[in-house]
């Protein structure tokens, strides 16, 4: 989604402005500004198009010293990518300037009054009602103008304001998007997230909902949007090294993040286990034990990725602690009508712990009396604030649009989690949870061999560069695999890929089988090899090719598929951690041969805080 960056000190403000727009591109953009408040006036930059294009305008050329200013990169929702719709957004009179990330659901409303009170408007977007309606407001007091305005704004807002009669402020205010204040010495900054200030002050405060900031050089008050009284917040010291957020040498932010994911792993798991004990522990669950006792069903909410992770989940909880299991696509649990109590525990699934339908759906869970879990990476982000327990996936910040390492993190997480529910619950054994723990603890070595030798995987890609349409076939606990295998492939090269359960290919899939449409099987160790086995020996007997995801040793898979690519065997209940790899691989692969943009993909944004 947008990002939004402002600073106000002793530096250049478009030189330090445009470094954090830099670092905010992995959110997904078209185009891009930077306005200051300079002499009395404000100087505004904005052009449709990626920021290094935009170097020239924003940077080198920039007619400014200023010291105070805001930048904005912006992902289309209301109007085209256009410089008149580029942020930030003026009034009339090019007094103030407002970045908004967001959207404002009652804009046609607001903008209609606002015309009839003689009010100019530019742009087709539903963010420039906030400056005309500042303006409106505005008799001196530009935090009085911006609480007044608020007060009349229905929907979602991360906003920053400057105006040129106030060269010593940045206003900035918060509604259902993410926004937070950095902390510097003679200097301040605020952002939609840590990674552009993290180079500059590891110090952060997080704005919660309907709260504003008030943002000096030497100092940054905190008030309520309700009614402009004060509020004191507590700042956090963000451990995120900035040159984590940096690509190490990897041509892209996804493979980086790929081959992250071993340390993920052991990073996940931390100090959570006991091997001797067989015990697991989540210290931030939030959940007492008759809580745990008393809970007779899980639903499992999330979207894209974090969705399929909820899928794998299901399969989890319901083998090791016995309860029934839903996993729902957020979007749908919170406008259909669920069947929801206090008997039931609802666990929310969020990468970016930003995501509006996800934090929706549990917010739903909660008015509807359940208790409510959040599997979050991103610390402090909204979600953590709103839930009643937690347990942090620790994968560190995820740069690429296309999910990976967070996607592990969640897998393993999950997996501690049912570990200990079942554990709770005694439906598992000490021994069998002591078993677990050290498969578990084994899982980044398997993880490193694949990534230690990826030719393979390579070769088979660059193979299937042209294909038009991929279906991606899986059993059990791996169908959810194939699903997020299919999503990686869309994402990242614009392939079509369906995933269904190998099962289902009899009942209408099988009809699309040629030698245009290859299958990609998984076919690892399981219970159910055989039977996905059959549907594979369908597919080749109606001309279809297929990719085979093995495990080593098996070598009856060459005569049937072909190509096979082979990784090491694990249990079950772990293949869809380690059988994620190859498909991340596969998929980055393809799209990198067909020289697409890997870590930004078209149309895509990172943290989709918009409906
Ligand atoms: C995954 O590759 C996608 N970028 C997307 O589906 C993502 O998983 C989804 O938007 C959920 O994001 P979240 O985990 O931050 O809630």
């Amino acid at each position: 989604m947008c990002g939004i960056i402002g600073y106000i000190g002793n530096n250049k403000a478009s030189e330090t402005i445009y470094d954090g727009l830099r670092r905010l591109e992995y959110r997904g953009y078209d185009s891009a500004g930077i306005a200051v408040v300079d002499n009395n006036q404000i100087i505004c930059k904005k052009e449709p198009g990626k920021l290094s294009d935009l170097k020239n305008l924003l940077l080198d050329t920039f007619p400014s010293d200023s010291t105070i200013g805001i930048g904005h990169t912006r992902w289309a929702t209301h109007g085209r990518p256009t410089t008149f719709n580029a942020h930030p957004h003026g009034d009339c009179k090019n007094s103030l300037m407002v970045a908004h990330n967001g959207i404002i659901e009652n804009y046609i409303k607001l903008k209609k009054n606002l015309l009839a009170q003689g009010h100019k408007f530019v742009s087709e977007t539903d963010s420039e009602v906030l400056a005309h309606l500042i303006e409106e407001k505005y008799t001196g007091d530009l935090k009085q103008a911006v609480l007044d305005a608020l007060h009349e704004v229905e929907g979602a807002y991360a906003i920053a304001v400057i105006h040129k009669d106030h060269p010593d402020k940045i206003l900035c205010a918060r509604k259902n998007a993410p926004l937070l204040v950095g902390h510097g010495t003679n200097e301040n900054f605020l952002a939609s997230d840590v990674t552009p200030i993290l180079p500059y002050t590891r110090k952060v405060t997080y704005l919660d909902n309907l709260e504003g900031a008030l943002v000096t050089k030497d100092s940054i008050e905190f008030f309520d949007l309700t009614d402009g009284t004060p509020l004191s917040k507590e700042s956090v010291t963000i451990d995120w090294n900035p040159v984590a957020a940096e690509k190490d040498g990897f041509p892209h932010f996804m493979l980086k993040e790929i081959y992250e994911q071993p340390q993920v792993i052991r990073n996940t798991i931390g100090g959570r286990t006991s091997e001797e004990e067989g015990k697991i522990y989540l210290d931030e669950l939030g959940l007492t034990g008759p809580e745990i006792y008393r809970t007779q069903r899980i639903i499992i909410v999330a979207c894209g990725t974090a969705y399929y992770a909820g899928c794998v989940a299901k399969y989890l909880l319901e083998e090791m602690v016995r309860i029934p299991v839903e996993c729902d696509s957020a979007s749908e649990f919170r406008y259909r009508k669920p069947l929801v109590d206090q008997n039931t525990l609802v666990i929310g699934i969020s990468q970016s712990g930003e995501t509006a339908d996800t934090l929706e759906a549990i917010r739903l869970a909660k008015q509807m009396g359940a208790k409510v879990l959040g599997v979050v990476n991103a610390k402090d982000s909204t979600m953590t604030r709103e839930v009643d327990g937690l347990v942090y996936i620790h994968a560190g910040p995820e740069i690429a649009v296309a999910s990976t390492k967070a996607y592990i993190a969640m897998l393993t997480a999950l997996t501690l989690l049912a570990l200990m529910l079942g554990k709770i619950r005694s439906v598992l054994t000490p021994e069998y949870v002591k078993e677990k723990i050290s498969e578990l603890k084994v899982l980044p070595q398997k993880i490193e061999q694949i990534l230690e030798n990826t030719k393979p995987i390579q070769e088979i890609a660059r193979k299937y560069i042209n294909a038009k349409s991929f279906l991606y076939i899986g059993r059990g606990v791996n169908f959810p695999t194939a699903m997020e295998g299919a999503l990686k492939l869309k994402e990242v090269s614009y392939i079509h890929a369906q995933a269904y359960a190998a099962g289902e290919m009899k009942h209408g899939p099988i009809a699309l089988i040629d030698d245009k449409m290859p299958v990609f099987a998984i076919l690892t160790k399981s219970d159910l090899y055989k039977k996905t086995l059959s549907n594979v020996e369908e597919v080749k007997a109606r001309k279809g090719t297929v990719i085979a995801l093995a495990s080593e040793g098996d070598e009856h898979i060459q005569d049937v598929a072909d190509n096979v690519i082979y990784i090491p065997e694990v249990s079950e209940v772990f293949s869809p951690i380690i059988n994620a790899v190859p498909l991340q691989l596969f998929a980055y692969y393809v799209a990198d041969f067909k020289g697409l943009d890997v870590d930004q993909p078209r149309n895509l944004a990172k943290s989709v805080t918009v409906e």
